[in-house]
């Protein structure tokens, strides 16, 4: 070998090494986070259909966005959602992450859950910020216009068309109760979507002016609804993946998101078309299914309490989220409720890892919403 060769053969280790450096490096980008305690089927469970997969028809399907910055939300929700199940193992999460860009790769946020959840059955769908892009409109919040937020419009382009029904729930949520309750949601033949409704929100103000004035658009809209049109909050939804499929609604909310672009119907992120394709075509949920509005307004995230009734489902929908307020060590009285499924250690691979014990289901109060 002459001198040249083995100086090539050395660059070429170089570069290799340092390839190697600069993947272990992005794989500290992502928190870190603790194993959740296990959990598994009680008596009187579905019995798993062998080779089913993802089709087995017992199956109740969780659809969630994962991304770094809500991580931590994500984590504590599969957890509170597993921990309150019945029918732990029964629970089939599809994850929606983004691509590209500052991303974190899909295969790190697979290892993470694994780490978290190690039999926790479940699938991450890429989803291309593009797909979205040139149909986002600026609003009131930053958060609002990422592309994830829009992913919920493609779960039935994502999901395998053998997933029937699936229950969309945001990264800031925690269920205090059996999720199976929600997915066993009634929904009538003319129903795509369920979710809790609020009848009593000043429904107009979710859009503009120039809508309501607009001879074409306003209450017109809404003419010949199931109902009446009501507010509903997006992040807590049961869908019907067969009939969002056969209506072609994702095409439905883009044509929204299309006349936005020429006209300022809204203000918010991906709701308002959301509310004008399914406004007064949804099929009520009871309001124990999305006590929303704890993380406050879009402005200030001030600290709010429940509404008055049960509790099934807690959201803090708002700009303040729970694992921001307690880290600024300004927590709200139920922040404290979402620390106690809270499964993080830290952000560097050199933070020392909590023992299991810590975690272990003894640590939480087991009863802390028993209705
Ligand atoms: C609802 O909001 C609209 C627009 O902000 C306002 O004009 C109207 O008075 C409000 N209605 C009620 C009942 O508060
Ligand atoms: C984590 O890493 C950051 C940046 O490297 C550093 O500033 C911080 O002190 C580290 N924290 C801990 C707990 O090691």
């Amino acid at each position: 070998m002459g001198a040249s060769a083995a100086v090539r053969a050395a660059l070429v280790l170089a570069a290799a090494a340092f390839f190697l450096v600069a993947a272990s490096g992005s794989a500290a980008g992502l928190p870190r986070f603790a194993e959740a305690p296990e959990y598994r089927n009680g008596d009187g469970c579905p019995a798993r259909v062998a080779g089913a997969g993802v089709c087995d028809p017992s199956l109740v399907h969780i659809s969630m966005t994962l991304d770094a910055h809500y991580l931590r939300g994500s984590m504590a929700a599969i957890y509170s959602l597993l921990k309150h199940a019945s029918c732990p193992e029964s629970l089939f999460f599809h994850f929606v992450a983004a691509e590209g860009g500052s991303a974190p790769p899909v295969a790190e946020l697979r290892a993470a859950v694994a780490a978290s959840f190690p039999s926790l059955r479940f699938e991450i769908y890429p989803f291309r910020a593009d797909a979205v892009a040139g149909l986002i409109s600026a609003s009131v919040r930053a958060a609002l216009e990422a592309p994830l937020n829009y992913a919920r419009n493609f779960l039935a382009d994502l999901l395998p068309r053998c997933v029937p029904r699936t229950i969309y729930l945001d990264s800031d949520v925690l269920a205090v109760d059996d999720v199976r309750r929600l997915w066993e949601t009634r929904l009538p033949a003319a129903a795509v979507v369920a979710a809790p409704e609020y009848c009593h929100a000043n429904f107009s103000r979710y859009f503009t002016e120039a809508f309501w004035s607009d001879p074409e658009l306003g209450d017109r809209v809404f003419n010949g609804r199931r109902r009446a049109p009501c507010y509903f909050n997006t992040g807590v939804m049961v869908i019907d993946l067969r009939r969002w499929r056969l209506g072609n609604y994702r095409r439905r909310i883009e044509l929204w998101m299309e006349m936005q672009k020429e006209k300022r119907i809204y203000e918010l992120g991906s709701l308002p078309p959301f509310l004008l394709v399914f406004a007064g075509e949804v099929e009520a949920v009871d309001h124990r299914w999305n006590q929303h509005g704890l993380g406050g307004d879009n402005v200030l995230g001030s600290c709010r309490p429940l509404h008055k009734g049960p509790v099934s489902l807690m959201h803090w929908s708002g700009k303040g989220k729970p694992w921001d307020r307690l880290d600024a060590g300004r927590p709200c009285p139920l922040d404290h409720t979402w620390k106690s499924y809270d499964l993080y250690i830290g952000e560097n691979d050199s933070a020392s890892a909590p023992s299991r014990s810590a975690l272990s289901s003894s640590a939480i109060p087991a009863a802390v919403f028993s209705w």
